[in-house]
């Protein structure tokens, strides 16, 4: 009888192995507690340090993981450095001159390495690094799936023709999240992000000295100071996303747009009379409505836009290039 049992067991257990060979292997928050306990402690620490010398840092990781998840997903991409067989994305549109934040992965990952060599990958890093760097300036959490690999590609053009940019209309946004398996909702609560850190003027210039743009005019008129009408001028030059609390992950963002203070043109597009309005609105009266919102569409793209599989994957030992 229980033989009978135990080899029911062991043919249901084949059956189930083998059906899911073709298919993604399931991420799972508990991946690493054998192979690497520590792990998860070691990441929190170095991100924690790096957000308290850097507040601005918290914002870099959260869009390094955006930016990494919506380009072949989230299997650290983004970190691969130009080499014969790489074209590198850091060099994409959105990524030159903007994204940051490698530096303090790195360290994190030398520490995870140093405690637990070959078991723990840049992208599964990346997404907790995110998660704790929400935590780090007042924002919400959530409880990261893990598992993931790391690619051997990279694709610049990829990262050229799928992340959105400051010019994007709301059709192609909401269009574009779609893509990746991220509803209307899910991309207004994601855009939330821009609660925290900075823009070039080269972003928003168009937005503030364009006439006909829905804009507050002492808005515009502050941040024309510090970014010249003439393009070429100091393209480089910063703005706060969120001019009220620039360096806490709240709800101000969305009391900006209906104040029409977005700084860029794809923020205010959330809030111009279209279908996004009503999300804009209640996310601005209720803050618990927008970090459980947004913890769940974090969690929807770290986990739904799945990593390559295969042979095309491995754990990086040094993150900026294959093994
Ligand atoms: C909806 C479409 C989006 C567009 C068009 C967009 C565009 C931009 C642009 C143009 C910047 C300024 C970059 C620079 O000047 O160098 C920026 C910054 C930022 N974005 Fe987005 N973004 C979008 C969605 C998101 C999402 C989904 C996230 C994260 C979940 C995110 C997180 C951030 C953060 C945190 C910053 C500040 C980064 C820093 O200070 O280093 N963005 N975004
Ligand atoms: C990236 O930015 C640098 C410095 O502004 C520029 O020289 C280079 O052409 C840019 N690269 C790409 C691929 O656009
Ligand atoms: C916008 O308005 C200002 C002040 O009225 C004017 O000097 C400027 O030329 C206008 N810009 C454009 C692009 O029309």
């Amino acid at each position: 009888m229980v033989s009978r049992l135990s080899l029911a067991c062991v043919v249901f257990s084949l059956f189930l192995i083998s059906s899911c060979l073709p298919c993604q292997a399931q991420l799972s928050s508990n991946f690493y507690d054998s192979t690497c306990p520590n792990a998860l402690t070691t990441i929190r620490t170095a991100i924690r340090r790096a957000v308290s010398s850097e507040r601005r840092m918290a914002a870099s990781l959260i869009r390094l993981h955006f930016h990494d998840c919506f380009v072949q997903g989230c299997d650290a991409s983004i970190m691969l450095d130009n080499s014969p067989s790489i074209d590198s994305e850091k060099f994409s549109f959105s990524n030159n001159n903007s994204i940051r934040g490698f530096e303090v992965i790195d360290e994190a990952k030398a520490r995870v390495e140093s405690i637990c060599p070959g078991v723990v990958s840049c992208a599964d890093i990346a997404a907790v690094a995110a998660r704790d760097a929400s935590v780090a300036v007042g924002g919400p959490s959530w409880t990261v799936r893990l598992g993931r690999r790391d690619s051997t590609t990279a694709s610049r053009s990829l990262a050229d023709s799928d992340i959105p940019r400051a010019t994007t209309g709301l059709v192609n946004l909401i269009d574009m999240f779609n893509g990746k398996g991220l509803s209307e909702r899910d991309m207004v609560a994601l855009s939330g992000s821009h609660t925290i850190g900075q823009a070039r003027c080269v972003t928003f210039r168009g937005r503030i000295y364009d006439n006909s743009s829905d804009i507050d005019a002492g808005f515009a008129s502050t941040r024309r100071r510090n970014c010249p009408s003439a393009s070429g001028d100091g393209n480089n030059n910063l703005a706060p996303l969120d001019l009220v609390t620039p360096n806490s992950f709240d709800n101000n963002y969305f009391r900006n747009l209906i104040q029409r203070r977005g700084l860029l043109q794809s923020d205010q597009v959330l809030f111009s009379g279209q279908s996004t309005d009503s999300i804009v609105t209640e996310y601005s009266r209720n803050p618990s409505l927008f970090s459980s919102d947004f913890a769940a569409a974090m969690l929807r793209t770290q986990g739904d836009i799945e990593p390559l599989t295969g042979s095309q994957v491995e754990i990086r030992r040094v993150c900026s290039v294959v093994n």
